[in-house]
């Protein structure tokens, strides 16, 4: 059976890669952009994936948003927005951390809630993401964010720096991606379960070093790594299918760490 567009439902209005919009459907309303109109009424009560005509005869695909389709909707430059995580590294922070149904997550900062979305995604109604931002702006633009993309009630959102210390006891996991993650080290320490996982996105080398630094004291973190994923993307053309020309060449490093129960004496 499929899925049926409702009053209050989001759709991605989809033109191509550059020109796409997520909208709430609402009854009586109307989506405008440069191409033409559509009537949102025209949409209600018929399935996601069908081919819709604009006013001006303009073809535009009718989606559910994906995973992918809302997060990178969050890095849109707004008056209040962060550099967010994006889906290439969300996913691999995700398997290295062992993060699926039932974890429960500590993440700090929230940002523009992102990787909060994604982490809520992965942990599902079970679990929890215990997310912490020290900007009263960010956090409140965030919580609006969040509200409107996730149904489950599985974020506890805190307006606090997480370096006064982690509320949360026996963790799963503990995912940084804020300007100072050495400084959050210990307090990951105590909140995470033995053998669980530290996980930290920095955009700079120097950064990831001084986390290793405070990673490899006292002999309580084992299993270091810091990795980088490299997205090229494919142009598919009869006989011209090659590399595209421009790719994102950087975005941040992953480094990972595993909590040890006595540590190294
Ligand atoms: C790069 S943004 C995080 C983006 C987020 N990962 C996303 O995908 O949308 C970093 C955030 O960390 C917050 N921050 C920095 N230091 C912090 C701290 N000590 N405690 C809590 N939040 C902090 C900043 O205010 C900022 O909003």
């Amino acid at each position: 059976m499929s899925d049926l567009i409702k009053n209050g439902s989001y759709v991605l209005i989809f033109l191509d890669g550059k020109r796409n919009w997520i909208r709430e459907v609402k009854e009586d309303g109307t989506f405008h952009s440069n191409k033409g109109q559509i009537q949102y009424n025209d949409l209600i009560g018929t399935s996601y994936g069908r081919v819709v005509k604009s006013h001006s005869g303009i073809q535009f695909q009718i989606h559910k948003p994906s995973l992918t389709d809302i997060q990178t909707s969050m890095g849109k430059k707004t008056r209040i927005s962060t550099n967010i995580v994006y889906p290439k590294d969300a996913g691999i922070i995700l398997i290295e951390s062992s993060i699926g149904a039932g974890s429960e997550v500590v993440e700090a900062g929230t940002g523009s809630g992102a990787l909060t979305f994604v982490l809520a995604n992965a942990v599902g109604s079970t679990g929890k993401v215990y997310t912490y931002e020290a900007r009263e702006d960010i956090y409140q633009t965030a919580k609006m964010t969040l509200e409107k993309y996730t149904p489950t009630k599985n974020i506890i959102m805190h307006n606090k720096d997480i370096l006064e210390g982690v509320e949360e006891k026996d963790v799963d996991a503990v995912v940084l991606d804020l300007a100072t993650p050495w400084e959050v080290v210990e307090h990951a320490f105590n909140a995470l379960k033995p053998s669980h996982y530290f996980a930290s996105y920095s955009p700079t080398i120097n950064q990831v070093m001084k986390t290793h630094e405070a990673l490899s004291i006292d002999g309580q973190w084992g299993m270091l790594k810091t990795l980088e994923v490299l997205q090229r993307e494919i142009r598919v053309k009869p006989n011209a299918t090659r590399p595209k020309t421009w790719m994102v060449a950087h975005t941040g490093y992953m480094t990972f760490a595993r909590k040890l129960y006595d540590g190294y004496s």
